[in-house]
């Protein structure tokens, strides 16, 4: 039985409803059906869209029996790299789809097939035969592969390599070092809802119900590709089925149906079958990281290490950030971080919840369980010892950090206290018990963003946000803080969301979305306010008013600001088969303010499952003799469940921190999956004696 508890500590008494548990406001309609999905949208006149992708790893397509496709009953056209519409490049060439005769990765799009039915478009694409003159496969990343090079910058901007002081001298001179390489595999974004797109061309104008994680972002992106006025271009994604970061950016399958419909004039329904998910829709790369770690017989640090190697396709560099987050985490007089990419004949890695903080952590945090063994201090302790009193790699004061607080309450939450650090030792029946605990930190941004509030007579209010509610509960705590700033209860918040007709903003992505439209919301919410309290009156149309928060970002003060946390995780390994399992889990952050305690909840223990399921079962399993991953589907690709695990127990810190966004949360729609899997790993070990450096850890690892 798996039971999910949680303990919150949230004073529903406060009038103003933040913080408070309100139920997702789109629940009911979620639940009955009434919510719309992109593809369950369908305008009159629809043709189906089926996507055919390439049987090689790389060539070039030299024919096809195209014509005899199009004479099938119902096919309407077979659209491939000779027919497609010029692109312009979205910096992004994943995107570029149809654009030459050459192939990239096995998956790739070779020909959009649009027919009067689903049926009769699937049917169509499977029986196109694409002749190809087959390339090489060259899909394996290692760490002495010929292509690798250090990029300029890595993901999100940051910097490739960084060093201070002089780490071989450090680890020469110390009597205590690690030295090891943790691995991950290849992970891949699994929403329940495929990307899917209804795209429609009339009259100059292109309109797209998306399945995505930000419309101002896709609209900008089609603007782009397809040379038109920004102002003529409009995607919304009102109902949004998970997204993990895949949904981030305009997916090759918008483009596809763009293209369709202006070719056909037709609203084109185009969507990923699950098999497709794996090709298209970006992925973690896997990642491999050298750590070193050197420290005093006291346990602090002299020396840390992260050097890490990760793969992105031939057509669009993508380098996950996987020594980024190390470099705030701990301090050591000598420090040294990299980062080297390998370009690959593969689908392009893009982002997956907490790129570079979910493998790079793993990684870190495994090392210093293994110098916590090797020094004979509890791995509790040790992390508590090398607490930093400001931002180990800017300088920066933290804005609020609180790891040592995360750190000592979930081991008491946990019963940590009296651990037993022998490895191997614990045995209930014919299972071998162990613990394993891991810090978390993910950073807290904010982007610009802009929101419209209208007072209408009669006391509503008008809230317009491109948030978009991607499962996380975005329109609820839209809704919550326009409430609260407004002084009136939810349900006089009408709230539009998730359209690029509304002011521009940033994506529900990098742990940033209610932080930033939040802010927004705020902002133009206190100048209504202020309005009506000068005594303005209501004009029948509403008093609006249109705000961005570009300036208030730039003015914001000069700290380090992340989310920090704690995970604790008990694991059992059967002596005979090597099966592993999670009776529990117990995670404590400290994230600033939490605005709805039971969206906040979903959040952490999601998180914690996602990390869960890295440590344990999910493992894109490349076949390097044809390029690609072998595994396509939730039969061979196991998503961690409800039965995975027993309990998951989350707590957060009421922390205040008057450093941020001015509702003062940090955001918590990564941190959950920061460090699991590394407190998975180091309780494995413990349990076995067994120390696996290359997830996921599965049976045959341990035997
Ligand atoms: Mo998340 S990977 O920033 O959508």
């Amino acid at each position: 039985m798996s039971t999910v508890d949680v303990v919150t500590p949230v004073d529903t008494s406060v009038p103003t409803g933040l913080g408070a548990p309100v139920a997702r406001l789109e629940g009911r309609d979620k639940v009955t059906g009434a919510a719309r999905y992109a593809y369950e949208h369908t305008p009159d006149g629809v043709l189906y869209g089926w996507i055919a992708q390439s049987s090689v790893t790389t060539g070039t397509i030299m024919g096809s029996n195209r014509d005899e496709v199009l004479r099938m009953p119902g096919v309407r056209a077979v659209v491939m790299h000779d027919q497609a519409p010029h692109l312009e490049d979205a910096e992004d060439g994943e995107l570029l789809v149809l654009q030459s005769a050459a192939v990239a990765y096995r998956g790739q799009p070779v020909a959009l097939v649009l027919a009067d039915t689903f049926d009769t478009a699937r049917e169509a694409a499977s029986a196109l035969r694409v002749e190809y003159d087959e390339g090489g496969i060259d899909v394996v990343l290692s760490t002495d592969h010929p292509t690798l090079y250090a990029p300029e910058t890595v993901n999100a901007g940051f910097e490739t390599d960084t060093s201070q002081g002089d780490v071989d001298a450090a680890m020469a001179d110390s009597s205590v070092t690690i030295d090891e390489t943790y691995e991950t595999a290849a992970l891949f974004n699994s929403p329940m809802e495929p990307h899917a797109t209804v795209a429609t061309w009339v009259d100059g104008r292109l309109d797209v119900l998306d399945s995505n994680q930000g419309t101002s972002g896709v609209a900008t992106s089609l603007a782009t590709l397809f040379s038109l006025d920004p102002a003529v271009v409009r995607v919304r994604a009102q109902h949004v089925g998970g997204g993990f970061g895949s949904k981030g950016s305009a997916r090759p399958v918008v483009v596809l149906a763009s293209i369709g419909a202006m070719l056909s004039g037709r609203p084109v329904k185009l969507a990923y079958t699950r098999q497709m998910m794996f090709s298209l829709s970006g992925y973690r790369t896997p990642t491999i990281s050298r750590i070193r770690l050197a420290a005093d017989s006291g346990g602090h640090l002299s020396a840390l290490s992260h050097q890490t190697y990760s793969h992105s396709s031939t057509l669009q560099e993508f380098t996950e950030q996987t020594a980024e987050p190390t470099r705030h985490l701990w301090a050591a007089p000598s420090r040294l971080m990299t980062h080297r990419l390998a370009r690959l004949d593969v689908p392009t890695p893009r982002w997956m919840r907490a790129p570079g903080e979910a493998p790079g952590i793993y990684a870190v945090e495994s090392a210093m369980d293994e110098l916590a063994l090797k020094l004979e201090i509890d791995p509790v302790e040790l992390r508590l010892r090398n607490e930093p009193e400001v931002d180990p790699h800017t300088g920066q004061p933290f804005s609020s950090r609180h790891l040592v607080e995360c750190l000592t309450r979930g081991a008491e939450l946990f019963g940590w206290h009296d651990r037993d650090p022998r490895q191997g030792v614990r045995r209930i029946g014919r299972w071998l018990v162990g613990t394993g605990v891991a810090a978390a930190t993910y950073p807290a941004s904010v982007m610009p963003a802009g929101a419209r509030v209208t007072a209408l007579p009669g006391g509503r209010f008008s809230v317009g946000v491109n948030a978009t509610d991607i499962g996380q509960g975005a329109r609820t705590v839209m809704a919550q803080i326009a409430a609260a700033e407004l002084g009136v209860p939810v349900d006089l918040i009408d709230l539009s969301i998730a359209d690029s007709d509304l002011p521009t903003a940033g994506v529900a992505g990098g742990s940033s979305g209610t932080a930033s439209w939040g802010w927004a919301v705020t902002k133009a919410s206190r100048q209504v306010t202020e309005l009506l309290s000068q005594g303005q009156p209501v004009p029948p149309e509403g008093l609006e008013v249109v705000v961005d928060i570009e300036e208030d970002i730039a003015a914001m003060s000069d700290h380090s600001r992340f989310a920090y946390g704690a995970q604790f995780v008990e694991a059992r390994v059967d002596l005979d088969s090597g099966e592993i399992v999670v009776p529990r889990m117990v995670g404590v952050f400290a994230a600033g303010r939490i605005m709805n305690a039971r969206t906040a909840r979903s959040q952490f223990v999601g998180g914690m499952t996602m990390g869960l399921s890295m440590a344990l079962h999910e493992h894109g399993m490349l076949d390097p003799t044809q390029g690609d991953y072998g595994n396509h589907d939730f039969a061979t690709y196991h998503v961690a469940a409800n039965a995975d695990v027993g309990s998951i127990e989350v707590e957060w810190l009421d922390e205040e921190d008057p450093h941020l966004a001015p509702m003062g949360g940090k955001g918590i729609g990564e941190i959950g999956n920061v460090g699991a899997a590394a407190a998975v790993a180091n309780a494995v070990a413990h349990a076995t004696g067994v120390r696996v450096r290359d997830l996921p850890i599965q049976p045959d690892k341990l035997l």
